[in-house]
């Protein structure tokens, strides 16, 4: 367990592996861990058991070596009016699952809590060295049970009043996140708006008001914007993306396809695949269904799961959700070692040219 409250100091890099519910796996999070980074795993969507199983798989891959857990914080249950939402848009979707070969799905009553209580107990019973929050902050007892417990905390944030929030609520570290991030906007204070702040920006402010470590993330894809945002203030920065087409990454075939396929041209926030805001490549399902989709997560992100499953097995990224930040195009195809060795290289030339 760690000696230090600091989670950036845990590693030997100040590279952090971006958890990617659905595309990142044990064996991502070990290639990074080995390579000097920061894995982690992702337990959004998944139950107790499976996530506990997925811990077992990374230990007897990295040993003691540092790694993380990401949670997503559970949702109010929905209102009456919300349900008559996500009916309606399990009807119109009804076409695309046809199309897709899939079926819409049946979200599980109490889906929105995601097994957290579950999850927390086994990450208290089974400790590890740090756990992310994503979409909230636990209850402030969760929060002293897991430092009792030998963990470090992080929470996501999207604005400065998220990031003094959780400062107050007494975690060890932030993950800044700006609007520039794949996947999902983590922040919890507004989820039904888009988070307004680029990266940069957001980080300068939140570094004016906390001393807590932060860590960057958002675009980030280079070794020379990983020197930029330490500058700016940040400990160490977390990416995904840049992630998303190594070999060890289980994204669908056909989503690390369309992140080289210049047939996508651009990156959108959208609700269409589970009612929160979240940044991808825009494609046929965004086009179809973004102006009707309800902003009733994770309701909507059940109705779609078995359609976008059905689209990978076909290989047809118009079904998928291609998530992939604003820097999606710098995204090789290449192992994870190689990856960080490369951002390695890039951070030593910028400081060399910068000194
Ligand atoms: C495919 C994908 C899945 C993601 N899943 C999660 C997740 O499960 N939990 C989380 O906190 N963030 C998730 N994110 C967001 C990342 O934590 C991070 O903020 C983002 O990847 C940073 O931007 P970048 O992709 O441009 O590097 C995901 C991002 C992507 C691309």
């Amino acid at each position: 367990m760690p000696t230090t409250t600091d989670p950036t100091r845990l590693t030997a890099l100040p590279i952090v592996q971006a958890p990617m519910a659905g595309a990142a796996g044990s064996a991502l999070a070990a290639a990074v861990t080995r390579a000097g980074g920061l894995g982690f795993l992702a337990a959004g969507y998944r139950s107790a058991d499976a996530l506990a199983a997925e811990i077992d798989e990374l230990r007897a891959l990295i040993g003691d070596a540092p790694f993380g857990v990401n949670a997503f914080m559970p949702h109010p249950a929905p209102t009456r009016a919300q349900d008559e939402l996500t009916r309606r848009y399990a009807t119109s979707l009804a076409r695309a699952a046809a199309h897709y070969g899939g079926t819409v799905g049946t979200p599980a009553p109490g889906c929105e809590r995601d097994d957290w209580d579950a999850k927390l107990a086994l990450l208290l019973a089974h400790p590890v060295p740090v756990v992310s929050f994503t979409f909230g902050l636990p209850d402030p007892d969760a929060i002293t049970a897991l430092r009792a417990a030998g963990t470090l905390t992080v929470a996501t944030v999207t604005t400065p009043e998220e990031a003094r929030v959780a400062a107050d609520a007494g975690v060890d570290a932030l993950c800044v996140q700006g609007a520039e991030a794949g996947g999902h906007q983590g922040g919890f204070a507004n989820p039904d708006a888009p988070a307004p702040y680029g990266l940069l920006t957001l980080l300068t402010l939140v570094a004016a008001g906390t001393e807590l470590p932060l860590i960057a993330a958002g675009g980030l894809m280079t070794g020379r914007q990983i020197e930029a945002v330490r500058l700016a203030g940040a400990s160490a920065a977390q990416l995904g993306t840049a992630f998303l087409r190594c070999p060890e990454a289980i994204a669908p075939a056909a989503h690390k396809a369309a992140l080289a396929d210049p047939a996508f041209d651009r990156s959108v926030l959208t609700r269409a695949f589970s009612g929160r805001w979240a940044r991808g490549l825009h494609n046929g399902f965004v086009a179809r269904h973004e102006a009707e989709a309800p902003g009733v997560y994770p309701y909507v992100h059940h109705l779609v799961s078995p359609i976008r499953k059905a689209a990978a097995a076909r290989g047809q990224a118009h079904g998928l959700a291609l998530w992939a930040g604003q820097g999606w195009r710098l995204a090789r195809e290449e192992p994870a070692a190689e990856v960080i060795s490369r951002l390695v290289e890039e951070m030593a030339a910028t400081r060399k040219a910068s000194a």
